[in-house]
């Protein structure tokens, strides 16, 4: 097992292009943190319950208890796979519990896209609560509005994707992710692709960067 770490802004199509490669390729594992504790929150376990409010305000959920879910992934992942991990790390610390784990990092990429089109991205976004499968009103369209191609679930608007909420993520991103960066520029593990073509195009270099 080896990790390909994705970063990027909230909203910046991580998600959306991990989903998509892990889909098409039997080695690669999506591990999307949001997707855990939304798990979490939405059966009530203890780490739910705490992670509830933080996620709900935009702020980043204790390191502690992230980095739990994250390393018990890793102890269940095992032989010929390739991680995409989507939302972990978040700041220097959690980079550092990663390491401390020994799972070794293949490359870290940077999905670069501009504020202004987080927004619009952002403003757009359903997602499937059942398959985690995720959309676009305009951009990537379900076949029928509202409804999930792939399980026929209700689509709905996540709870933070409020304009508000919003700006709070972007400022946490700028303030908490972005050292990342230098961080793993320093490790020569950075690699970066313009995220701002379209899902396809971004999956196509996001693949030919890992
Ligand atoms: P999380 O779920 O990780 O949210 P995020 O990082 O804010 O990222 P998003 O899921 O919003 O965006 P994305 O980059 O995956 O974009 P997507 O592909 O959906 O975290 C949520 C919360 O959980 C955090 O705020 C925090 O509270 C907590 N949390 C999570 N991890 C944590 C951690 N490690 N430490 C502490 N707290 C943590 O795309 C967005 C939209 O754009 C979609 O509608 C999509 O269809 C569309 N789109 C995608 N690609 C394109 C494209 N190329 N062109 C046009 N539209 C596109």
């Amino acid at each position: 097992m080896n990790m390909v770490i994705l970063l990027g802004a909230p909203g910046s199509g991580k998600g959306t292009i991990a989903g998509r490669l892990a889909e098409t390729n039997a080695n690669l594992k999506h591990v999307s943190s949001g997707d855990l504790l939304r798990g979490a929150v939405a059966k009530g376990t203890p780490a739910g319950v705490e992670a509830k409010g933080f996620m709900e305000r935009g702020q980043l959920v204790p390191d502690g208890l992230i980095a739990q879910m994250i390393k018990d992934v890793i102890a269940e992942t095992q032989g010929d796979v390739t991680m995409l991990l989507d939302g972990f790390p978040r700041n220097v610390a959690q980079a550092e519990m990663l390491e401390a784990t020994g799972a070794p990092i293949r490359s870290v990429v940077l999905v670069d896209v501009p504020d202004e089109i987080i927004q619009d991205r952002i403003a757009g976004r359903r997602t499937c609560p059942k398959c985690k499968a995720g959309y676009h009103v305009t951009a990537l369209p379900p076949k029928v509005a509202g409804v999930c191609d792939k399980c026929g679930a209700e689509l709905v608007v996540r709870k933070d994707d409020n304009p508000d909420t919003v700006k709070d993520r972007l400022v946490v991103y700028h303030r908490e992710t972005e050292p990342l960066i230098a961080f793993y520029e320093a490790k020569g593990l950075l690699r970066k692709i313009d995220g701002n073509k379209g899902p396809v195009k971004n999956a196509e270099a996001f693949l030919a960067a890992m």
